[in-house]
């Protein structure tokens, strides 16, 4: 069923059927999705310092003494000019290296209400969040903080980075900083984030792949879902509100989805071979639950060729409807646009239960 209604939307599909066709055709896909898309990423900086600015009194206790808390600076020089953005890190006592997560977040303190860090640490994680605010504001302002310092006041070219480019990139460096702690366990590393950032969280994955785990919660337009006959918010909706968060290519494509050499499958399948969570909200139209799946129902189709497997069935789902038994996953919890306990209570024993040895 799936399949027709990819045909009937039209979606392309990568011209690859074997493991080799498609490792051959991944440079070109993503030069072609930042390209037309989110944007170039910036290059890397001329230098990186990470400060330890925490500020909370040694005889302060955090979480029982069962945890170590962090605020991390980052400190970039950018040809030859300053800026930095700061981030959380909560790392259990363990005694050992445990996973870690980098969480995109709308906030910047720890514990916030899409970062239930408490219950995390209690699940045997690491988490370092990081504000988008913090990096560069959500709005349409390219001199704003880091993106200013990557702009330096030129204009923005047709692919120069939109917004979620930027923040994306950000992950990254804190990616780095995490590849230098020993308490962690650098090959099982996740990153996540919700709607906006979920569309973020899914960029930084495909892309960075030393992220094991890729998990984009109600990401939609731009995210997971299939741009090709989506419901709720189409490309049109989303250039209208939130044009700075993409190229000016993409803006190419409003009212014309049919003339995108992609479709958003391809930037999921990026995640191959490594583990890719899409979830949905059954009430959140706007994202469209059944064009999400079929992101991650198409996607999938890549990750066979690797030998790696998606449960989740021929059909649109219903609500409540959970599909772990794979490398891709998939739930659709049953309630509003939200990241809610519910949703970490999926992405949490997955990730414990498939780490890379
Ligand atoms: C808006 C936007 C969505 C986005 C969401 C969010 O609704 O249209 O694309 O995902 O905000 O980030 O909460």
């Amino acid at each position: 069923m799936l399949r027709e209604e990819l045909i009937k939307r039209g979606v392309p599909m990568p011209d690859a059927s074997t493991k080799e066709d498609w490792i051959a055709l991944r440079p070109q896909i993503k030069e072609t999705i930042l390209r037309e898309v989110y944007g170039e990423f910036p290059h890397k900086p001329d230098a990186i310092e990470y400060k330890d600015v925490t500020q909370w009194g040694l005889e302060e206790v955090f979480m029982a003494g069962d945890a170590d808390k962090y605020q991390i600076r980052v400190e970039i020089t950018y040809d030859g000019r300053k800026g930095s953005f700061p981030f959380n890190l909560a790392i259990p006592k363990a005694g050992r290296p445990v996973p870690a997560l980098v969480a995109i977040n709308f906030e910047s303190g720890s514990p916030y209400k899409y970062q239930p860090t408490e219950e995390i640490i209690d699940n045997g994680f690491a988490i370092a969040g990081l504000c988008y605010n913090d990096v560069t504001k959500d709005n349409d302002d390219f001199s704003d903080n880091i993106a200013g310092l990557i702009y330096n006041g030129e204009p923005r070219t047709a692919t120069s980075p939109g917004k979620i480019a930027i923040w994306s990139w950000a992950a990254s460096l804190v990616m780095d900083y995490l590849m230098t702690r020993p308490e962690i366990d650098h090959k099982n590393i996740a990153v996540i984030g919700h709607s906006r950032l979920g569309k973020t969280s899914l960029v930084t994955g495909a892309f960075d792949e030393r992220f094991a785990f890729v998990i984009a919660n109600d990401s939609g337009c731009g995210g997971a879902a299939i741009s090709r006959g989506k419901g709720g918010e189409s490309i049109e909706k989303i250039i209208d509100r939130f044009p700075y968060w993409f190229c000016l290519n993409y803006q190419k494509y409003v009212g014309k989805e049919d003339a995108m050499p992609i479709d958003q499958n391809w930037l999921l399948s990026l995640v191959a071979p490594r583990k890719l969570m899409i979830a949905s909200a059954s009430e959140d139209l706007w994202a469209d639950p059944n064009s999400e799946y079929l992101g991650a129902f198409a996607a999938s189709e890549i990750f066979k060729l690797y030998g790696l497997s998606f449960a989740g069935p021929d059909r649109f789902p219903v609500p409540g409807d959970s599909f772990y038994d794979g490398d891709v996953t998939y739930h659709q919890r049953i309630g509003k646009h939200y990241l809610s306990r519910k949703d970490w209570n999926h992405y949490l024993p997955y990730i414990r239960t498939h780490l890379n040895k």
